[in-house]
């Protein structure tokens, strides 16, 4: 590849490049929906929550509105309420702390292991109470957290898991899907997502028949039968328009994650061969599994990220940050009484993480071209 036969743009992501063979057959579907007149749950949604389950190697799939609203109705069915305690990582996005906050609860930040991203079992010991209802491990970036430690953990001190795994349909601890550890699995069909719907939309997972039942009373404002509302739920409902997408989309998840995994690993090369390696962090799977890659995010040492980004966004190469800071910084829960240990590995990911374009249809040559850019900024 020569320079100037490189690509001058790279977008972050684009979307259309995997959809767009699919356009024609996500129209027909949804024409369909059109002639049924059935728009709110109905049998796309049925479908879309016995195949994503069975993926899950999971009993049941409770279709819900959004990643949000899963993460909410979980928590909802495991009555947590004012008063007690949900462990979490700071570095997530806003939603695992959001819906647990909403129901009343404190939050109790857990610091992350460096080399994952994802929550310190050591950390999340440290922080059990007697008021502690939930633990939530977010499997970050397509990387199953430490799911070994957290069963155990959770063994010992009788606490449910709620696995929040928006961004990991599909990653595995060592042969186990995410979703079907804990007692509840959330996903996130957002469209920037490896299962990405044509708008929001989200999905509980569980083994627990009771559970599954309580969930699925409670997308219906906890109705059964029609009109007799047996406990307080909330409208979490899905369209058919969002099962009908997911369902066209579903059969091609393991092709797209696989370019992704592929994408990763042209990036390993193409630093290497450059020398980054030996500058910057580059992502890795740590444990024995399946690492999805919704992203792939290096760290930038020295204080240098922001100027790196600064130079890629003028060369036109796309990059975003997840997350500039943690949970436990931001403005609605800063001055809010809530009291935290330090943590370090969050505040240092904060300023060093910077994600770099990968999704199914990114070439090669965009590739050589972000990692040229990369190279450039350091020479
Ligand atoms: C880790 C994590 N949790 C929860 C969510 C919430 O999902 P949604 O946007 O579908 O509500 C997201 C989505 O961005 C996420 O990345």
């Amino acid at each position: 590849m020569t320079a100037s036969s490189l690509p001058t743009r790279v977008p972050l992501l684009d979307l259309k490049r995997a959809e767009r063979p699919l356009h024609d057959e996500m129209k027909a579907a949804l024409e369909k929906i059109v002639e049924s007149g059935i728009y709110i749950l109905g049998p796309e949604i049925q479908k879309c929550e016995e195949t994503i389950s069975a993926y899950c190697q999971a009993k049941h799939g409770i279709a819900c509105a959004s990643g949000t609203d899963a993460l909410l109705l979980a928590l909802m069915a495991l009555d947590v309420q004012p008063g007690d305690e949900v462990i979490l990582p700071s570095f997530t996005f806003f939603a695992t702390a959001g819906s647990a906050a909403r129901l009343g609860a404190t939050l109790k930040f857990a610091d992350i292991l460096p080399d994952s991203y994802c929550i310190d079992p050591a950390s999340v010991r440290s922080l059990i109470t007697e008021k502690t209802k939930a633990i939530i491990p977010v499997h970050l970036y397509g990387q199953s957290a430490d799911m070994a430690s957290l069963t155990a953990i959770s063994k010992e001190f009788n606490i449910p898991i709620v696995e929040d795994a928006a961004q990991s349909i599909g990653a595995q601890w060592e042969d186990k899907r995410v979703c079907s550890m804990g007692t509840f699995g959330c996903l996130s069909f957002y469209p920037t997502k490896n299962l990405g719907a044509a708008g929001d939309g989200g999905m509980v997972i569980t083994n627990d028949d009771a559970l599954a039942e309580k969930v699925t009373m409670l997308r219906v404002h906890g109705m059964k039968p029609r009109y007799y509302h047996q406990i307080l739920g909330i409208n979490g409902r899905l369209d058919a328009f969002q099962g009908a997408t997911l369902n066209v989309k579903f059969p091609h998840l393991d092709t797209w994650t696989g370019m992704r995994q592929n994408n990763a690993k042209i990036y390993g090369e193409l630093f290497a061969a450059e020398g980054l390696d030996k500058i910057l962090t580059l992502p890795k799977q740590v444990h024995p599994g399946r690492h999805v890659w919704n992203q792939y995010v290096i760290r930038v040492p020295d204080g240098k990220r922001d100027a790196l980004r600064a130079f890629m966004t003028e060369n036109q190469i796309g990059s975003d940050i997840y997350y500039p800071f943690g949970i436990h910084k931001q403005p609605c829960f800063v001055n809010k009484g809530l009291h935290w240990d330090n943590l370090p590995e969050t505040d240092k990911a904060g300023t060093e993480v910077l994600a770099l374009p990968n999704f199914p249809g990114l070439t090669e040559e965009e590739q050589q071209a972000v990692v040229n850019c990369i190279a450039k900024f350091f020479n």
